[in-house]
């Protein structure tokens, strides 16, 4: 195994809205069926904000879980990084919010955008910072009130989301743990996929009314379902094989959940037991940024992840984005 990057997760958090939606909800909302949601997605329900709730609710309770279980005091973080495509605002960046929420007043803090990719998109700068910087203490957060851009009648998108946070704290890794190898992707020539097209400056508000449906998101469901097995599985095989890594020695293998069919097909090329791939897309839908690290915090706090596990994580995303990252607890 390759040197890792120097970083170590020494603390997780995540925290969800109390609202449960499920298929038997959504039936009531557009022409669907329970049957269809589970057969398609293996997603039976999720949690929703109460409108107008700011994702930096869910990120601050995140991360003060994440603090509290590693000891360690708002104070003493340097570096807050929440991946978020559902920010409370256009501007300050929500991590400035969450700074503020927790009192961390001594940290450097800014938003990441990588749709679904946040979360080990943050994970890698993080850890690139912490060398450079000598950064000690950092808030890695995936946060995402994705229900925010929902179109309830578009049976298409509306079934597959959720919302949360989760958090990582890292530190400085000690012998051959934490985060050995990650790599990063991105092709912006698919950004048609997956989009949200209002509230930018492409249709300014000020300028032009904007139509009700414009800040929604717009899928190709099937074409993004496509990209995302073949990226989810390249860059899963690449990060364990520069990290000469055998598919056999991960303990535990987190994907992206956006839908179990799309987690069976990467799992099976990938060529790992079905015991050890994490699921809870069943409960929680698609979080975007949120769903790698609550599914983590879940892992640990469950005793599904131990010390000395080694953990494998792989994401997908609007943009496109994807990424793979391999940390040892
Ligand atoms: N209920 C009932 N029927 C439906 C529904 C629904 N909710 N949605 C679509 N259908 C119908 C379609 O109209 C179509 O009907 P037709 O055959 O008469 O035309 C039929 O079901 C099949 O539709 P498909 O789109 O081919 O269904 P598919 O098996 O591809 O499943 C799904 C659709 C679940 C969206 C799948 O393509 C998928 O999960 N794609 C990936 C989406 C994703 O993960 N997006 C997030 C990426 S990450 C991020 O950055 C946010």
């Amino acid at each position: 195994m390759i040197n890792g990057t120097g970083a170590k997760i020494i603390g997780t958090g995540h925290a969800l809205p109390e609202k449960v939606l499920t298929n038997a909800d959504l039936e009531k909302i557009v022409d669907t069926t329970d049957s269809w949601i589970v057969e398609r997605t293996g997603i039976r329900e999720r949690h929703v904000a109460e409108a107008g709730t700011p994702v930096s609710e869910f990120a601050t309770e995140a991360a003060r879980q994440a603090l509290e279980q590693a000891g360690v005091e708002a104070k003493e973080v340097d570096l807050i990084i929440v991946g978020t495509v559902t920010g409370d605002m256009k501007f300050p960046a929500t991590a400035c919010l969450v700074q503020a929420k927790l009192e961390a007043k001594n940290a450097v803090a800014f938003d990441l955008s990588a749709a679904c990719s946040g979360f080990l998109y943050s994970l890698q700068v993080a850890s690139a910072l912490m060398r450079t910087n000598s950064y000690r203490r950092v808030l890695v957060i995936g946060a995402e009130v994705l229900t925010s851009m929902i179109n309830w009648q578009d049976r298409d998108t509306c079934i597959l989301f959720g919302d949360g946070a989760g958090a990582a704290l890292l530190a400085p890794a000690e012998g051959q743990t934490g985060l050995i190898h990650s790599r990063l992707g991105s092709d912006g020539r698919q950004t048609d996929l997956l989009y949200n097209p209002g509230g930018g400056s492409l249709h300014p508000a000020n300028l032009e009314p904007v139509a009700p449906d414009f800040p929604t998101i717009r899928m190709e469901g099937r074409e993004v379902f496509r990209h995302a097995v073949t990226a989810m599985t390249k860059v899963l095989k690449q990060v364990l094989e520069e990290a000469e890594v055998s598919a056999e020695e991960i303990n535990l293998l987190i994907p992206h959940q956006a839908n179990l069919r799309i987690i069976e097909a990467v799992g099976k090329r990938f060529g790992i037991d079905k015991e050890k791939v994490y699921v809870n897309v069943d409960r929680f839908g698609n979080t975007s940024a949120a769903s790698i690290p609550i599914a983590l915090d879940e892992g640990r706090r469950s005793g599904r992840i131990k010390e000395g596990d080694l953990v494998a994580m792989v994401t997908f995303g609007a943009g496109l984005t994807w990424a793979a990252a391999l940390h040892k607890f």
